[in-house]
């Protein structure tokens, strides 16, 4: 087992189901250090269901995780084929996103133990499941810090811009946006016109509404530079606030942590029937797998319908 890429909370939950459910069928379980740097230098901790004890409701990853360059070029993926032979694995777990799945598609075409990933990933980027493992969390968190803005805001009198992370996706802006009540949500999925932009916090305040939130997603570009594009054409008070890594941090919500269970259940019986180079997911509330490939080359699209409710919910 592996946690690669950025950390997401609920790695640790996932982490732990891996491990008990995989002992419970008398699999022997190493935990890989560091991400895929850990595969390549061969460092390890083997891990028993002691081993694993008190680390269910902890942010992070107990086995740490990196992002790793020298993964990226062939002689990488070749040192990490070594370290599955030389330690005769069979399965490999990989507990991560987007990039993380794409590094193992990669690995997948090179070597014959069976891979299975494990999306989690405070993005919710990852196409073959309605949620990721950290996702839930991460929008509780920004939640809770922007419900606090929002009575600076308010009292006030200014409109505030809120940067929330998902690196070139708008999956958190989205759900966050509408769970604050934001009045404009910006999303790199979505063309906006500065001037219709201008213009709707112009009429906001002509209707009454004096104070606002802007969720915009990191992808959108420099919100530093559209604050103030907004604070001259609008003759508003303009902050910016940007959440960043605090999002990834923090203990798991209850969802994070039962997600992780059901996944980790999921990875490890695909194991024991001898099926690989699968990602498991969340769809219609039943845990499922899809074909890794599928998953690495189909772009998860945007939920229309809350983009709809959001918009009608602003008004
Ligand atoms: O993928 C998770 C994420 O937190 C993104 O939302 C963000 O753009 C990126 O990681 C930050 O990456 P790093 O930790 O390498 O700065």
């Amino acid at each position: 087992m592996v946690t690669t890429g950025g950390d997401a909370p609920g790695m640790n939950a996932a982490i732990r189901g891996v491990v008990r459910i995989a002992s419970s069928k008398k699999f022997r379980v190493l935990g890989f250090r560091r991400g895929w740097e850990g595969l390549i230098t061969n460092s390890f901790t083997p891990l028993i269901p002691r081993s694993v004890g008190g680390i269910l409701q902890l942010g992070g990853t107990m086995l740490h995780t990196s992002r790793c360059p020298e993964f990226e070029k062939k002689k990488g993926v070749r040192k990490v084929t070594q370290t599955l032979a030389s330690n005769q694995i069979d399965g490999l777990v990989v507990i991560g996103g987007n990039g993380s799945f794409n590094g193992a598609l990669e690995l997948s075409a090179q070597t014959d133990t069976l891979i299975v990933g494990i999306p989690a990933s405070i993005d919710n980027d990852v196409f073959g499941t309605e949620e990721t493992i950290g996702f839930d969390t991460a929008v509780n968190t920004a939640v809770a810090e922007i419900d606090k803005i929002r009575d600076t805001a308010v009292s006030q009198e200014r409109v505030f811009i809120i940067e929330v992370m998902g690196r070139e996706r708008g999956f958190l802006a989205l759900e966050i946006g509408l769970t604050v009540g934001a009045e404009i949500i910006l999303l790199p999925e979505v063309a906006y016109r500065k001037e219709k932009l201008f213009e709707t916090v112009r009429e906001n305040r002509a209707k009454g509404k004096k104070s606002g939130l802007i969720v915009a997603a990191e992808g959108i570009g420099d919100t530093r530079v559209l604050a103030g594009q907004i604070q001259r054409n609008t003759q508003t008070e303009v902050r910016l606030s940007i959440i960043g890594y605090a999002q990834r941090g923090g203990n798991p919500t209850a969802r994070s942590r039962l997600l992780a269970s059901l996944f980790a259940d999921r990875a490890v019986e695909l194991l024991s029937e001898e099926e690989g180079n699968k990602v498991v997911g969340l769809q219609n509330s039943r845990i499922v797998s899809v074909d890794l490939e599928k998953s690495c080359r189909t772009e998860k699209t945007l939920d229309q319908n809350l983009l709809r409710l959001a918009k009608l919910l602003a008004t």
